[in-house]
């Protein structure tokens, strides 16, 4: 049995996720829509600390100002009630027919200019409700035809507009941070910054990059065939981890969107372990909220939604221990001593040597025993042995 979430665990959900009514590209919905009201106390009474949106999740698309007004009244008061609070927020620029090849990438500049328009919109309403994230997942930035994009203009128009909503979000001294969220494909044939490395790339290029990081989805990565806690090493290692999106995937296909843990579980365990405890020999750490961007499956009834949002949480829970337990075990401390992982945090020169140190130093080469060296086992196999008893709580 998993501990009972407490808001200390962080934990947090898009609206969107449990009040997806399960409608798709083969059926109709197979469960009422749900309001956003009842969703916050419902995941309040659960144990989560947070939610997010899409601006269109809580305010409709195409509400009057007077409505907005009144629908965001009576959200702040459920916020209020529970104790809830929203720690990102996003905006739709997917869904309406207008945003059909893109928001700030669309060949339209009216579109491009619209889309701008909307995002800018959202950040005051992010910064009114003290949210830290505005995640931009660009899900129709792409194309299904190479002839249908000008790339290099496309790159340009990309970084034009996030630029653009960093340089807003400078100019009003909002205490917000820009996470782009990649995926490789869906709905379009292909996304633009299809992986964290793409994104990252991009950021690098950004001239208000310093406040642009990511948003890496466990399904995104996986979807692309790549490991996602390496990816999420990675955006660790540049400083621009602001914000994941957990969830599970089986394999190559479709975005499935699972809950956490119900795809890969044993990548599921490593990004855990990598998130509660850090990397072996210390480094930059996540310290944002556990966010979970899951759908509950379309068989599920409204107590299979709840069942399934509680499930997420009780996964990250039962993994954190274990992961706990796999770092403290003594054994699993000598196998990682043994296979060296820990030696990789040693600089490979020394302090003080210089390359030149290096060419003279005979013993590195001239002399080195090459076959003694490549004899070396590492034990990787045991480690990892050691690592799956752990996650499946046979040690
Ligand atoms: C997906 C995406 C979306 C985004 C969300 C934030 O399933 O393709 O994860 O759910 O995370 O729209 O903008
Ligand atoms: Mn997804
Ligand atoms: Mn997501």
């Amino acid at each position: 049995m998993a501990a009972q979430p407490t808001p200390e665990d962080k934990f947090s959900f898009g609206l969107w996720t449990v009040g997806w009514n399960a409608q798709d590209q083969f059926g109709s919905a197979s469960r009422p829509a749900l309001d956003p009201v009842e969703s916050v106390h419902r995941l309040a009474e659960l144990g989560a600390a947070h939610v997010t949106f899409h601006d269109d999740d809580v305010v409709p698309f195409g509400s009057s100002d007077a409505e907005r007004d009144k629908i965001l009244d009576r959200f702040r008061g459920a916020l209020a009630e529970t104790g809830i609070t929203v720690e990102m927020v996003t905006t739709n620029t997917f869904s309406h027919p207008i945003f059909k090849d893109g928001a700030f990438t669309s060949n339209d500049r009216r579109v491009r200019r619209y889309g701008l328009r909307k995002v800018v919109r959202n950040v005051d309403l992010a910064a009114s409700l003290g949210a830290d994230t505005f995640v931009m997942w660009g899900g129709r930035e792409g194309a299904e035809y190479d002839s249908a994009k000008d790339l290099n203009a496309a790159h340009d128009r990309y970084a034009e507009g996030i630029d653009t909503v960093a340089a807003y979000i400078k100019e009003k001294g909002y205490g917000l941070r820009i996470a782009i969220e990649p995926k490789p494909n869906e709905p379009r044939g292909d996304i633009l910054l299809p992986t964290i490395g793409h994104a990252l790339a991009l950021i690098a290029k950004l001239e208000h990059g310093d406040i642009v990081g990511l948003n890496p989805e466990v399904g995104h990565e996986q979807m692309a065939g790549l490991n996602y806690t390496q990816g999420i090493a990675q955006a660790l290692w540049a400083g621009k981890l602001f914000h994941i999106d957990l969830n599970g995937q089986k394999s190559i296909k479709y975005d499935q969107d699972l809950v956490f843990g119900h795809g890969d579980l044993f990548s599921a365990f490593a990004t855990v372990d990598l998130i509660e405890n850090g990397f072996p020999s210390g480094g930059p750490r996540y310290d944002g909220p556990r966010h979970f961007d899951y759908k509950p499956s379309r068989t599920e009834d409204m107590q299979g939604v709840w069942d399934s949002a509680a499930a997420n949480m009780s996964t990250y829970l039962l993994l954190k221990e274990r992961a706990q337990a796999f770092r403290a075990d003594p054994e699993v401390q000598a196998a990682l001593e043994e296979s060296g992982v820990l030696e990789l945090a040693q600089p490979t020169l020394a302090e003080g040597e210089t390359l030149s140190d290096l060419l003279a130093d005979r013993s590195v080469f001239e002399d080195l025993d090459v076959d003694a060296v490549a004899a070396r086992g590492f034990g990787f196999v045991r480690l990892n042995q050691l690592a799956l008893e752990h996650a499946i709580g046979a040690r």
